[in-house]
């Protein structure tokens, strides 16, 4: 007689949450996520970071080469231009909570390099646990999406950077959720001139939206 072939192999993030959800709880039950195949070839998981109580939190796209390494995000030459953006906005990156849609770095052997690659959807849809997580513990009441990924993740795929750039959107995730340009797409970005110009922007979306949290309504 056959049987079926009962499959126990994870398909989310979601068998790996602890049952009591404290940001400490959180990250170390996500160093042991099998939650997809990303964890394979990546270092380490590099969950997000920053104060419990932050009023702003910032979602990333996948970590690269750098924070796979030290395990820690936007510490790499993406995370130097965040890194500039914020100060110019004059907010203070130790008070921001700062995730990652996808925790495991993504990458494909070129030579003796690692070359990032783009998470797939699948990818985001098994990661969201963690970050749906963070955002109950954290309860931000400004989310702002780096990126077309992190924007798609929390507000659907229909979202469009191009289009919806810098708009406050109400939403259940937090009083207010914006998405504004990565910082690796403004370190792309072939022309100097453009490159100035999402530099600009990221700064303003950054400062409007740090200014939010601290409306009154
Ligand atoms: N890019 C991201 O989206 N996140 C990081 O942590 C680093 C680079
Ligand atoms: Fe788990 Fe996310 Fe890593 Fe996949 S990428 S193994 S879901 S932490």
């Amino acid at each position: 007689m056959k049987t079926a072939k009962t499959s126990s192999v994870p398909t989310s993030a979601a068998d790996f949450l602890p049952p009591r959800e404290t940001l400490p709880r959180l990250q170390a039950a996500a160093r042991e996520c099998r939650g997809c195949e990303l964890y394979e070839r990546a270092t380490q998981t590099v969950f997000g970071e920053g104060p419990a109580k932050a009023s702003l939190m910032l979602v990333g796209e996948v970590p690269g080469d750098q924070e796979d390494r030290l395990g820690h995000p936007f510490v790499g030459p993406a995370g130097r231009l965040l890194d500039d953006a914020l100060a110019t906005a004059k907010i203070a990156r130790q008070e921001v909570y700062l995730t990652n849609a996808v925790k495991h770095f993504d990458w494909e052997p070129r030579g003796k390099r690692r070359l990032h690659a783009r998470p797939k959807t699948r990818h985001v849809n098994a990661c969201r646990p963690w970050l749906e997580a963070e955002i109950r513990v954290v309860k931000p009441r400004v989310i702002i999406c780096l990126g077309a990924l992190a924007a798609q993740a929390l507000l659907g795929r229909d979202f469009r950077i191009t289009r919806d750039r810098g708009e406050l959107i109400a939403s259940s995730w937090a009083w207010r959720i914006m998405a504004t340009w990565h910082p690796s797409a403004v370190l792309r970005a072939p022309e100097v001139r453009d490159r100035e110009r999402m530099q600009q922007e990221l700064t303003d979306d950054l400062r409007k939206a740090a200014r939010m949290t601290k409306d009154r309504q």
